[in-house]
């Protein structure tokens, strides 16, 4: 109803503009009076948390891409190997699994049946499993040995949007956690990081309250495309995914998304005249290779004729001289980054669906939670 949706034509609308709280309440009540974190409702103790040795994350969809993000940053805090495996494809390769190795099923629900078939084979085959779910009480929580809840609240449109950026912001504290019980950091350097985290919020909301206008034109601007390619590198590699499989969802266009550095390798053959592609710009900050080289791939397609929209860091001025339209986000530490540039994506999707005049939050064929295998 109307009062559900409180005032937001959609829920999905509603919903982005939870992104800001679902991250502030994902890290609220987590540390101690010195800073510390704890996750004591984890039940998992803190000599079982050293001893691990691997993690694996099992998810589907856009949990799974929250699960590559998770790879990126614990990968460089923990210094253990992290996979990522779609859920539905994990068990059918008879997975390494031991006592030491971690498994973290990411869901929303925590009813989807593909996630909780793997962790029922990652627990037989001795594994622990942690779920980081948004739904209190649901079946994969209570079939796992613990549980870091995301505080995001009910979601209720179909395509996920609070609930991924609640995902990666229990991911970073799971990361950090480690880090500080392993002591792969030092102290100083983990609360650094958290400050950084507790500002994302406050960031999330200035791309809320500044960017809409450019979206919203840009997706008017768009309207008759067929399709369009994401690309993006380092953890801006998961979020091309996550954009292109919003577009999909709910505006029903054919979309890709792929690691920049591939383009090389075959996507840009389809690159022609006007073909959209939305390109994630890491941090211009001391103009690392990594921006250099995403910069080059806009060049690059921009020569055969795409129409590039990137999202950036505020005042990039390489961003602003070579893509026809940016979405803007602050500056930030990259490995944060995909919180803030997942939202104008969000938004795009949700304004290219309205404006063919979709239903936003039920799309055809789609269901919530995806109960069978
Ligand atoms: C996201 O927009 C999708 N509808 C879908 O990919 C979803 O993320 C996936 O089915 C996993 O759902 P879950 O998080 O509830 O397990």
């Amino acid at each position: 109803s109307a009062a559900e949706k409180g005032g937001w034509p959609s829920f999905m609308d509603k919903e982005i503009h939870e992104d800001p709280d679902a991250v502030a309440n994902t890290l609220l009540g987590r540390f101690d009076e010195r800073g510390d974190i704890v996750l004591d409702e984890v039940h998992i103790d803190v000599e079982d948390f050293r001893s691990i040795d691997k993690i694996i994350v099992v998810a589907c969809g856009t949990a799974s891409y929250a699960g590559m993000v998770a790879k990126y940053a614990i990968e460089h805090w923990v210094r253990i190997p992290v996979e990522v495996e779609l859920a539905h494809e994990f068990r059918y390769r008879d997975p390494i699994l031991t006592p030491r190795t971690l498994v973290v099923a990411i869901s929303q629900s925590g009813e989807t049946m593909d996630t909780l078939m793997a962790l029922r084979h990652a627990r037989e085959q001795g594994s622990r499993v942690l779920a980081i779910c948004n739904t209190q009480g649901s079946t994969i929580p209570r079939e796992s040995d613990a549980v870091l809840y995301t505080h995001a609240g009910p979601e209720i449109a179909v395509a996920s949007t609070k609930a991924f950026v609640a995902q990666i912001t229990a991911a970073y504290l799971l990361g950090l956690y480690l880090a500080q019980v392993k002591g792969t950091m030092f102290r100083d350097e983990i609360h650094q990081n958290l400050d950084n985290l507790k500002a994302m919020p406050g960031k999330i909301q200035w791309v809320l309250d500044t960017q809409t206008d450019a979206i919203e034109h840009a997706a008017e601007r768009m309207l008759n495309a067929h399709s369009f390619l994401f690309l993006g590198r380092h953890v801006g590699y998961p979020v091309a995914l996550e954009g292109a499989l919003k577009l999909k969802e709910i505006a029903y266009t054919f979309t890709e998304g792929f690691a920049a550095g591939e383009l090389k390798h075959g996507p840009i053959a389809l690159v022609d005249e006007g073909e959209p592609v939305v390109v994630i710009v890491p941090s211009a900050r001391g103009r690392d290779t990594l921006h250099n080289k995403v910069i080059s791939g806009i060049e690059e397609v921009r020569a055969r004729g795409a129409y590039t929209i990137a999202v950036a860091e505020e005042g990039d001025p390489d961003a602003e001289r070579y893509a026809d339209i940016v979405f803007w986000r602050p500056a930030c530490p990259t490995l944060l980054s995909p919180l803030l540039d997942v939202v104008p994506l969000q938004l795009f999707a949700m304004d290219m669906a309205n404006l063919k005049g979709y239903d936003v939050d039920k799309p055809r064929n789609l269901a919530k939670s995806v109960t069978v295998e």
